[in-house]
């Protein structure tokens, strides 16, 4: 199955990740935007899985790829490739433990590491309908998204809170970086071809890594 499989319908196909520690929801944020379902008895993910999702951006068809990893420490010797090609990243937490809060440092400094350097990161803290027993509080998320340049916003996958929020703002994000490289791309294009008079020149869009991420939503 080659990759014009998933190209001939849509005009954008972005790779997209989901990152956190074990059991913090990342699996149900991901089947509640893909399939609308909710599992309160779900297994850890063994290794990554896949969904895809179409989304109208403009006039354009944008099929959105996302890799649900593994947050078990015993699946994380594969990391790099999670990241290689990826332009969104949902970086979760779970407002009701405030250890899956405190490794987020661990996380950004891999997907820094291992990540694009434009990458759209959304900080995501899931499970706001717990809340008797909520031990991070909402100001704790902004702050360290404000710190650290991100997104940010506070989920049920549960209650369907904030969900399709939370994905259409990163991937809305990714396609507005993607779609101003390819306009770049095209006046460079124009521009060789003044140059270098009529001679075709066929100018190869390269991943995201030029443009520079607009201020985010928290700014
Ligand atoms: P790994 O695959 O091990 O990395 O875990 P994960 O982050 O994918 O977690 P998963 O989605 O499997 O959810 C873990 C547990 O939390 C499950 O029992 C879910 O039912 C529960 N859960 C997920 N999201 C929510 C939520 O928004 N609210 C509540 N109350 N429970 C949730
Ligand atoms: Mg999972």
């Amino acid at each position: 199955m080659g990759s014009s499989f998933f190209e001939e319908d849509c005009d954008y196909l972005f790779k997209t990740v989901l990152i956190g520690d074990s059991a913090v929801g990342k699996s149900n944020l991901l089947s509640r935007f893909a399939k609308d379902e909710f599992h309160l008895d779900s297994k850890p993910t063994i290794g990554v899985e896949f969904a895809y999702r179409n989304i109208k951006i403009r006039d354009k068809i944008v099929k959105a790829q996302i890799w649900d990893t593994a947050g078990q420490e015993r699946f994380r010797a594969i990391t790099s490739s999670y990241y290689r090609g990826a332009l969104g990243a949902l970086l979760v937490y779970d407002v009701t433990r405030r250890v899956t809060f405190e490794n987020l440092r661990k996380w950004l400094h891999e997907l820094r590491e291992y990540g694009n350097r434009d990458m759209v990161i959304v900080l995501v803290g899931n499970k706001s309908d717990l809340v008797d027993s909520r031990e991070v509080k909402i100001e704790d998320g902004q702050s360290l998204a404000q710190l650290e340049d991100l997104c940010f916003m506070e989920t049920s996958a549960k209650d369907n809170l904030n969900v399709e929020d939370a994905f259409l703002q990163m991937i809305t994000k990714v396609f507005e970086i993607a779609s101003q490289k390819s306009l770049e791309a095209k006046e460079n294009e124009e521009t060789k071809k003044v140059i270098e008079g009529k001679k075709e020149i066929i100018y190869v869009v390269d991943e995201v890594s030029a443009t520079k991420q607009t201020s985010c939503c928290n700014g």
